[in-house]
């Protein structure tokens, strides 16, 4: 497993991380149990994952539970981060979030505490005030920022810091090269990427846009026709299917399965730090971590551009994955 600095002077933190939402949102995931959360967790810890992603959002608090429980003792060994919802980001409201999720987790520290959305209602510095009283009192180590956009990011370090920024991106979505990595780099945070294998397409799992699974077709390349879509595009859903067919087609000849090879290509993308990757069990977990210590060579990172660079081209630079340009979360 390779680590990198989150951060210029944040956290060391393994280029694949572990995303939590999947072990304890049953309504959105599927039936869990607590017993695959642990194995899952004790694989990601033996292949050398050092961080954890949660937030109070996901199961309404039950992923922090599960993931405070799977860890039990090993706590102090990892990282753990987690975020907080917009509807606690009122002047006031962050304390009570931090320590609710400092209680489901089992510990008494947030090593990265992110806001979850950019929000719209309190003034980031007022905001900042209250993560920053929370770090100086020892309850959480670093701040984190999620879903910022270019203009946000320049807004909250015009008031603040971050170590970090949270994105959706991946080698089917590459809008975030075009302004939101930039900016990172400008503001030297570090990124944690989720959305890494687009929820399971990018392992190759559905031949058909029908098979695919209805809350995980909703993002801009599906048509706006689709149910629980709220963009109004056209979408792309052609190119996206030949896209993943020419992707599956390079992984074959290459010998290297396709979930690897997408994640390989992320964590060699400048500006990204780590992938933050759902798993629900440990043989998911095993079969992720190849890519953490596989390096593709700058040829092969070149052709997978090539391959994908008309949907980057179709789906323009719009960050976010769910809205139209005009709606855009991410400004
Ligand atoms: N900041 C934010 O706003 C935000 C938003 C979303 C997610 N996140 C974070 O990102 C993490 C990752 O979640 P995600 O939604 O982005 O999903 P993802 O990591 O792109 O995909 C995860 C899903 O892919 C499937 N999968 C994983 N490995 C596989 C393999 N080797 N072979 C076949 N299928 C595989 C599993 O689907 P099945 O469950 O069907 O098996 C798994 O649940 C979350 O846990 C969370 O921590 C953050």
């Amino acid at each position: 497993m390779r680590y990198r600095m989150l951060g210029q002077n944040g956290l060391k933190v393994s280029v694949l991380s572990f995303g939590a939402w999947q072990i304890g949102d049953p309504n959105y995931w599927g039936p869990d149990s607590q017993a695959n959360a642990n194995a899952a967790v004790q694989s990601a810890i033996d292949g050398g994952i050092n961080l954890f992603d949660t937030a109070e959002m996901y199961g309404e608090g039950e992923s922090e539970r599960a993931l405070g429980k799977a860890l039990g003792k090993r706590r102090p060994a990892v990282l753990i981060a987690t975020k907080v919802s917009p509807e606690h980001c009122e002047p006031m409201g962050v304390r009570g979030a931090c320590e609710a999720s400092l209680q489901r987790l089992g510990t008494d520290y947030i090593d990265l505490y992110q806001v979850h959305w950019p929000v719209r209602h309190t003034p980031f510095e007022v905001l900042y005030e209250q993560l920053d009283s929370l770090r100086q009192e020892g309850k959480i180590r670093e701040i984190g920022v999620s879903n910022f956009g270019s203009g946000d990011l320049a807004n909250w370090f015009s008031v603040g810091s971050a170590i970090s920024n949270q994105i959706g991106y991946n080698i089917a979505f590459r809008a975030p090269e075009y302004a939101v990595l930039p900016a990172c780099r400008k503001f030297r945070a570090g990124t944690l990427i989720y959305m890494p294998l687009m929820q399971g397409l990018l392992a190759g799992r559905w031949k058909s846009i029908d098979e695919i699974p209805r809350a995980r077709r909703r993002t801009r390349h599906f048509s706006g026709r689709r149910e629980g879509t709220r963009h109004g595009e056209r979408g792309c859903e052609s190119l996206l299917m030949e896209t993943l067919t020419a992707l599956s087609q390079y992984a074959q000849a290459i010998g290297i399965p396709l979930p690897t090879l997408c994640l390989c290509w992320l964590v060699a993308q400048p500006g990204v730090t780590s992938a933050v990757i759902g798993a629900r069990n440990a043989a998911q977990v095993r079969r992720n971590l190849q890519a953490g210590d596989l390096d593709l060579g700058p040829a092969a990172i070149a052709h997978l551009n090539e391959l994908t660079w008309p949907l980057k081209s179709r789906l323009g630079t719009n960050a976010d994955m769910w809205e139209s340009t005009a709606n855009s979360r991410l400004r």
